[in-house]
């Protein structure tokens, strides 16, 4: 039995996905045979109701100088985070001079719109190409992982901050407890911290268990937040749902006592209780649900290839690895994956190995079906795909449920 990453209680898996790669390992052919898996398991604590993964990598095997992710390859994402910017320097940075500290900051998407401001910013980065990227565009960016030892470092440097903030990032920290530490002691007395990540409630509702894979050791809820940051003296006062990635929630923090708690809070704590995301059935049922969408999901696939249509795969994302291997997506059923981001083209998906091409090569002949991975894109990717559906290419959709959709008709879950 594992003990919680939050509470120190003993918990229970609720699912096994079985052996499964890095999530964001493409790789070459002459790397196929030494690849790694780890059993990718997730268990639910009934002490403080955080949901978590019970193996991770080490964070050097996901986080490194090849980490495949650009934020920047979606424009979404771009005005999602120019947005977050904006209502943090209008919200939150009223004193004189302010500092902004984000972790994991990647390749500089939101902080560059404090840079372009001249506002005092530091990126906290670990894997060394994306931040490179950042600081090649001028933002300042410290190469390395945030926690505690961290913060003390950039508190000598910098002083305190008036903003400290992260998307997608604190879910990815097993050792919450010293990233909390670090934030208690590097936020000014108003200071404010937000941060936003793919968000339990939505992941029960639409049943994407692809936000499950090595990355996130988390699966957050405003009671399991708020639960651990207490543990620091500090507390969620407001919260606000975004429709990015499938569904996320900015989270909104300050030392204890120190802001007024927000009727929201109490308003998402209801919900929560009334999904049952504090019970262990709830939990059982999302399994059956998981298990019958990879079934769904495969046997269509199967049947696609009977009839011998092409089916491609759209966006080589990072929980598509999680799809590929559980629902056993191999080469015969779907050609290839198309992904506009260089550093992946030119190798092969985790684990399945499914060959990973430009984007022009889907434009250049389009498939019968396109299985949409990057379905969290998908207002961006249809409105740039209107010609793939006009040609008669449809969309294999699995997120809420396994079906195939015309363009016309995909809405983005
Ligand atoms: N914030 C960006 C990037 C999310 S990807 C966005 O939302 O698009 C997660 C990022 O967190 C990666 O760039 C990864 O290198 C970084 N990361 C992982 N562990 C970290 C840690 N301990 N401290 C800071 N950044 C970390
Ligand atoms: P994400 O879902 O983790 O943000 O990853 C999206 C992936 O999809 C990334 O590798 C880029 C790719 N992508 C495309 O290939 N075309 C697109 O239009 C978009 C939006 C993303
Ligand atoms: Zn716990």
């Amino acid at each position: 039995m594992a003990l919680c990453r939050s509470c120190n209680k003993p918990y229970e898996s609720f699912i096994s996905f079985g052996p499964t790669p890095i999530a964001n390992g493409f790789l070459l052919p002459e790397q196929f045979t030494d690849e790694y898996f780890f059993e990718l398991a997730v268990g639910f604590c009934e002490s403080c109701h955080l949901v978590q993964l019970v193996n991770q990598p080490e964070r050097e095997r996901m986080f490194n100088d090849h980490y495949a992710f650009y934020s920047s390859t979606s424009n979404a994402m771009a005005q999602h985070f120019q947005e977050f910017a904006e209502t943090t320097i209008r919200d939150y940075l009223p004193s004189p001079d302010p500092l902004v500290v984000e972790i994991g900051s990647n390749d500089g998407i939101m902080l560059k719109h404090f840079a372009k401001q001249n506002i005092r910013h530091v990126g906290i980065e670990p894997s060394a190409n994306v931040a490179a990227t950042a600081r090649a565009a001028g933002i300042n960016t410290v190469n390395r992982f945030f926690d505690e030892a961290a913060a003390r470092d950039i508190i000598a440097e910098y002083g305190q901050a008036d903003a400290f903030l992260g998307a997608n990032v604190f879910c990815h920290i097993p050792y919450l407890h010293s990233v909390a530490a670090g934030i208690k002691l590097l936020l000014k007395p108003q200071g404010v911290l937000q941060f936003e990540e793919p968000y339990l409630g939505d992941i029960m509702e639409k049943t994407s268990y692809d936000q499950i894979y090595d990355e996130h050791v988390f699966f957050f809820t405003v009671a399991s937040v708020n639960n651990l940051f207490k543990q620091h003296g500090l507390e969620v006062f407001d919260v606000a749902h975004q429709n990015v990635h499938g569904g996320s929630m900015r989270y909104i923090i300050g030392h204890e006592g120190t802001h007024p708690i927000s009727a929201v809070v109490h308003e998402q704590l209801l919900y929560e209780e009334k999904q049952g995301l504090y019970q262990i059935d709830t939990y059982h049922t999302l399994r059956h649900n998981i298990e019958r969408s990879r079934d769904a999901l495969h046997d269509l696939l199967v049947n696609l290839k009977r009839e011998n249509k092409r089916v491609v795969g759209y966006g080589a994302t990072s929980k598509s690895t999680t799809v590929t291997n559980y629902c056993q997506i191999t080469p015969d059923l779907v050609e290839f994956i198309s992904d506009t981001t260089p550093i992946k083209q030119g190798k092969f998906s985790p684990g399945v190995h499914i060959p990973v091409r430009p984007y022009e090569e889907f434009q250049a002949e389009y498939p019968d079906y396109a299985l949409l991975f990057a379905w969290n894109h998908a207002n961006e990717i249809i409105a740039k795909e209107q010609a793939f559906g006009r040609d008669g290419g449809q969309w294999i959709m699995f997120v809420p449920r396994v079906e195939i959709q015309a363009y016309d008709l995909v809405r983005q879950p």
